[in-house]
């Protein structure tokens, strides 16, 4: 039995517990929206409960109307790598709790090597209106059958992961999965924990929200990121994302949502990813293109490595090289932890 699987089964002995514990190492809190107290880790859990109900009231409205058993076996589920074919890879293999749910690499490895894309984080997309880069689910429950029947990343087989779930003795995970469909339960156990799953307590959050102080180069950055840069006409609200597909002057073989519509105007537009744990989720871009976020920032202040077809919104900056040490700055104060908002 592998490492993920003795962890996964020893995570569902303490389905009953009191207290969940997700995973052991990485910066995954656990956060009760109602109910008892988490010994350390209460101080950000109360920071960022606080800040995500002002923050994003329907988000907190659909945390709290999230089921704690699909949460949990959906934590569980999110870390087996049972469900691939070769049981080596789980969803938290591209995604690690470590960095922020994504991982470190241009192109995550899947069960037949790279995949084309990098990986996206996974917190604070209980609202998405669409998912991946080029949009193409429309909700988590339906992402999660991407990777998990896609065999470059997962090649999911039911009877093997069933057959797997009992010679491993794990009567408790066969009877949660029921009987068929168990894709549809599994995937929907995996949305209800990635609904879960939220960052809203950055020192810049704690700053804009909670009145903390923070330095002036910071703030400049911030400044500089609302004005003469003109990041936030695409990075904006809470999520610093507006959701919305662009061009951004990237040199790419990738058609992006024209490969979903079909429409040549889509061609190179991909979707706005958020700017939080930026400084955690090295490479950058779809295709992992940028190893530095100073590479980004250069890369806006040119305008783009590419004009023809480029969102008008991305045009040369002219900033200084003080400016562009502020926006480093206020880019790296969009760090803080993710926390699982789950009642008990
Ligand atoms: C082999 C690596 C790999 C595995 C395994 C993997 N993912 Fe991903 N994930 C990616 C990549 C790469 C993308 C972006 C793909 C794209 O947009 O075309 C992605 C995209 C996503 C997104 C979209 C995020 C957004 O905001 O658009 C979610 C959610 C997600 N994965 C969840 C999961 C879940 C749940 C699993 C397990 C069932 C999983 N992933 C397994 C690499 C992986
Ligand atoms: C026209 C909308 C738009 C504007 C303006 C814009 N961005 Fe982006 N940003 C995007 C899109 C779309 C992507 C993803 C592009 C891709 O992967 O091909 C992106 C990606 C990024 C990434 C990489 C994120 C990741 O997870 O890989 C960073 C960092 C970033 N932008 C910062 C900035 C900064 C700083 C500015 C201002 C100087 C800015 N953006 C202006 C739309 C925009």
């Amino acid at each position: 039995m592998t490492k993920v699987a003795i962890v996964a089964r020893a995570a569902l002995l303490a389905l009953t517990a009191s207290v969940i514990v997700y995973f052991r190492s990485g910066l995954l809190q656990t956060v009760p929206a109602v109910g008892s107290k988490i010994g350390g880790v209460r101080a950000n859990i109360d920071v960022a409960s606080g800040i995500l109900r002002r923050m994003s009231p329907d988000l907190a409205l659909r945390i709290d109307a999230l089921s704690p058993e699909l949460v949990q076996l959906g934590s569980l589920l999110f870390q087996d790598a049972r469900l691939s074919r070769s049981s080596s890879i789980s969803c938290a293999s591209c995604h690690q709790p470590s960095v922020a749910f994504s991982d470190s690499r241009k192109q995550s490895i899947g069960e037949k090597g790279p995949v084309t894309r990098n990986a996206p984080v996974v917190f604070n997309r209980g609202l998405a209106p669409r998912l991946f880069w080029d949009g193409r689910a429309s909700s988590l429950k339906e992402q999660a059958r991407g990777p998990l029947l896609c065999v470059k990343e997962m090649g999911f087989s039911e009877s093997s992961y069933l057959a797997r779930v009992v010679t491993d003795g794990d009567r408790d995970l066969r009877s949660f999965l029921g009987a068929s469909p168990v894709l549809e339960r599994i995937c929907a156990a995996l949305a209800e924990f990635q609904i879960s799953l939220v960052s809203v307590s950055s020192a810049f959050d704690q700053h804009e929200w909670d009145g903390a102080s923070i330095s002036d180069k910071v703030q400049e950055g911030a400044r500089l990121f609302r004005g003469k840069a003109g990041c936030s006409q695409c990075h904006t609200g809470w999520n610093f994302s507006d959701e919305k597909y662009h061009d951004i002057g990237l040199i790419t073989d990738d058609l992006g949502l024209a490969g979903m519509t079909g429409v040549e105007h889509d061609r190179r537009r991909f979707k706005t990813p958020t700017l939080r744990n930026i400084s955690r989720t090295a490479p950058y871009m779809h295709d992992g293109s940028f190893a530095t976020i100073r590479e980004v920032l250069d890369h806006y202040n040119a305008g783009g490595a590419r004009a023809v077809g480029r969102s008008i919104l991305v045009r040369p900056l002219d900033l200084t090289l003080d400016e562009l040490d502020a926006m480093e700055a206020f880019l790296g104060s969009l760090e803080g932890p993710v926390v699982c908002v789950a009642r008990q």
